[in-house]
């Protein structure tokens, strides 16, 4: 199939497509999402297929407003004030809100669970998709499942091109790390997955919100955080004591075998979030065997950084 390039300029030929329940690449102010109708079935198939994802990991669905938000899930009355708080902070933004799901988004979608995961993206071009095609738009990160996240539009068409039918251009993602999604579903609120909005920021906003995303009940509720990520060819070693000489004790030893070796001390990286995916995805072109990436330490947005490291790696040496 010919995967149509749009811009900025022509969201509405995009919109059409996604219209005909067809799949289209976007940029968000995280990644870029691989996005169809997330009110079809058959749409929502065609984004499993082409990222080999499998079927019980569901997708994330974006809206452009609170009103259609009410459309895809219902909203607690007991809960509402606080969801609000939550809107009001972060929305547009990188948080995504796990409520019960309506009957209007099908198994599909959902990965056959009765809630469903929904943010409203900071991005011009992607509001003026969603609201151009006139439906809830289910997006999940546009990399081949199990491969980095894809953060600029070559990563999207080194992964999709010929497989989607269309990819908006757009620069590379501001942020660069997928949003933080966070369950409201259930008595209290629960961080699912670590992401661009800190703990931090969640708990000033609600107090009770606890962190279990670790635990086994929470890896049954967010499907997604049981499969292997995030991982280039070379082999990820992480060092989470962060001690420099025994990073290149094992620099030393790959060497010596013929490796060829690729040393990360992400602290000394500016903006490194930003760069993450680029950079595991870069490695796999220079053909790099070894990755060796120092720890950073886990507060604000080095918290989703290491949940992000740990995932890619194959080793981690503690
Ligand atoms: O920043 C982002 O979140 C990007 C952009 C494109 O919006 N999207 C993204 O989607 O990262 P994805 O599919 O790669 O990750 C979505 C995560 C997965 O871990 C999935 O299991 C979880 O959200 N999720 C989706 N729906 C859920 C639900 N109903 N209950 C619990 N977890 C859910
Ligand atoms: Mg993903």
């Amino acid at each position: 199939m010919k995967t149509q390039i749009f811009t900025r300029n022509d969201i509405r030929e995009a919109a059409k497509l996604i219209q005909q329940w067809e799949v289209v690449a976007f940029p968000t102010e995280t990644v870029y999402g691989l996005g169809a109708s997330a009110l079809d079935t058959d749409a929502a198939k065609k984004i499993y297929e082409a990222k080999w994802r499998p079927s019980d990991n569901p997708l994330i669905v974006h809206v452009h407003n609170l009103k259609q938000l009410r459309e895809v899930a219902y909203i607690d009355p007991e809960k509402e004030d606080d969801i609000k708080k939550l809107a009001q902070t972060f929305w547009p933004g990188a948080l995504t809100i796990v409520l019960p799901k309506k009957p209007c988004i099908p198994d599909t979608v959902s990965g056959g669970l009765d809630t469903v995961a929904v943010r409203i993206p900071n991005h011009q071009s992607t509001l003026k998709l969603i609201r151009s095609a006139g439906v809830p738009i289910a997006g999940p990160s546009a990399n081949i499942s199990g491969k980095p996240s894809s953060t600029r539009f070559s990563h999207v068409f080194e992964d999709f091109d010929g497989k989607i039918s269309g990819v908006i251009r757009s620069r590379s993602c501001k942020v660069g790390i997928e949003s933080s999604v966070i369950d409201m579903s259930q008595d209290t609120p629960v961080l699912l997955r670590p992401g661009w909005v800190s703990f931090e920021a969640l708990q000033a906003v609600l107090p009770d919100i606890s962190l279990k995303y670790t635990g086994d009940t929470t890896i049954a509720k967010s499907p997604g955080m049981k499969y292997k990520h995030y991982s280039p060819e070379a082999q990820v070693i992480l060092f989470e004591e962060n001690t420099i000489s025994q990073i290149l004790e094992y620099q030393k030893k790959y060497l010596k075998q013929g490796k060829k070796v690729q040393v990360l001390y992400p602290e000394k990286i500016q903006n490194f979030w930003k760069d993450l995916f680029h950079i595991l995805r870069q490695s796999d072109k220079k053909w790099y065997d070894i990755l060796l990436i120092a720890a950073v330490s886990e507060t604000g947005d080095g918290y989703a950084i290491m949940n992000r490291l740990r995932k890619a790696a194959s080793e981690i040496i503690s």
